[in-house]
């Protein structure tokens, strides 16, 4: 199978990230449909990383972002996205750095993560005279284990804390849950079903004290689905995934019924054996991050098995390698996007069979201005 006709993939030299502007459509489209209306969304920017990608979203009415990163959070604030979640704790210089991004973009409202009281300390002090600038999000560790405070009468003591500081304004819950990522559809929706039940007492309990819970942001592309169902008032649902889709997703979740958004361009630069070919896809271009088998889906191999990763190589064995010339293109889809999307300085865009432009990776570097 070709992605684009030869002599448009001739003048793409190897290794390329490629994003396909009409599947990247169709992903949003399909997104909003299931999420049953754009003001139920907030995606993750740290999946592709892009401006461009990030107004496709706007455009589609998606006004709520949410990113890892003060770089992603920046680069979403500089095309005036209203609403941006840093979902990630903030320490240290990084507590400067974020009152410094705050203050240079007013027309952007950001919110933190916070679950912790040293962290809530540290953010504070660096907006000591400030008033409503920041929307505080009580971090729940809802079973992943990653970060987050466990639900109960400590996770309700910092929440009523958030509410005592001028500048922060509390707005409700944040939830990663991605330990909830079964195969099994119906296993999803019973993990989800018991994390609802604690959200939901949790939350009564908050309300009855006077505290205001408005939003509940949660999820991400395997657990999409689940809580989409729910029509609790407040709910923001936060895949990142789905703006590109991958090759394990695509395994696991078939019933997403995503398309590719982003494929590699790579060619034969070595057939060091009968039963093998070596391509420039080296873990500098596709994220080594999944099991050594699985680095990549190759789309005319499928397959292929991956023997050899390192830095600028990659060697499948297939039974069909004779079939291969070297320079021969060869076209593959990243195991895990994310990471791969991250080690690319831009992607060509691809409609219609060809390129038709080129996009920065803006938030793949740690700063943009500061
Ligand atoms: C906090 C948080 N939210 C949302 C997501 C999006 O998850 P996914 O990549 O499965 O869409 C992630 C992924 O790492 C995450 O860490």
């Amino acid at each position: 199978m070709n992605v684009l006709p030869p002599d448009e993939a001739g003048r793409i030299p190897s290794p390329a990230l490629l994003f396909d502007r009409a599947a990247i459509r169709v992903n949003i489209a399909r997104t909003i449909e299931c999420a049953g209306s754009p003001q139920r969304l907030r995606p993750h920017v740290k999946t592709h990383k892009t401006r461009e990608i990030t107004r496709m979203w706007l455009e589609a009415g998606v006004t709520k972002h949410k990113c890892a990163t003060l770089a992603e959070a920046e680069m979403l604030a500089s095309i005036s996205v209203p609403d941006v979640l840093i979902a990630y704790p903030l320490v240290g210089p990084n507590c400067d750095r974020f009152a410094r991004l705050v203050r240079r973009y007013p027309a952007t409202r950001f919110g933190v993560t916070i679950d912790h009281v040293e962290a809530l300390r540290q953010l504070q002090a660096v907006f000591p005279h400030a008033r409503d600038v920041v929307d505080l999000y009580l971090d729940v560790n809802a079973g992943m284990g990653r970060t987050g405070i466990e639900l109960g009468p400590d996770a309700a003591c910092l929440y009523q804390e958030f509410g005592r500081i001028p500048a922060f304004r509390p707005v409700g819950l944040h939830i990663y849950d991605g330990h909830n990522n079964n195969p099994s559809l119906e296993q999803r929706r019973a993990t989800g079903r018991s994390v609802w039940q604690a959200v939901q007492e949790f939350c009564d309990r908050l309300r009855r004290d006077g505290h205001q819970l408005g939003r509940i942001v949660i999820g991400g592309t395997p657990s999409f689905p689940v809580h989409a169902e729910e029509t609790i008032a407040g709910l923001e649902l936060s895949p990142g995934t789905l703006s590109l889709h991958d090759a394990n997703y695509d395994a696991k979740y078939p019933e997403l019924r995503l398309k590719f958004g982003a494929i590699l361009l790579t060619r034969v630069i070595s057939r060091p054996s009968r039963d093998r070919i070596t391509v420039d896809l080296g873990y500098k271009a596709v994220s080594p991050d999944s099991p050594m088998g699985q680095r990549c889906r190759f789309l005319a191999i499928p397959d292929a098995e991956v023997v050899v990763h390192s830095e600028e190589h990659l060697t499948v064995r297939t039974p069909q390698a004779e079939r291969f010339s070297l320079g021969d293109v060869l076209w593959a889809i990243p195991a895990h996007v994310c990471p791969t999307v991250a080690l690319h300085r831009s992607a060509w865009v691809i409609e219609n069979g060809k390129v038709v432009d080129q996009w920065l990776i803006a938030a793949r570097d740690r700063d943009i201005t500061s």
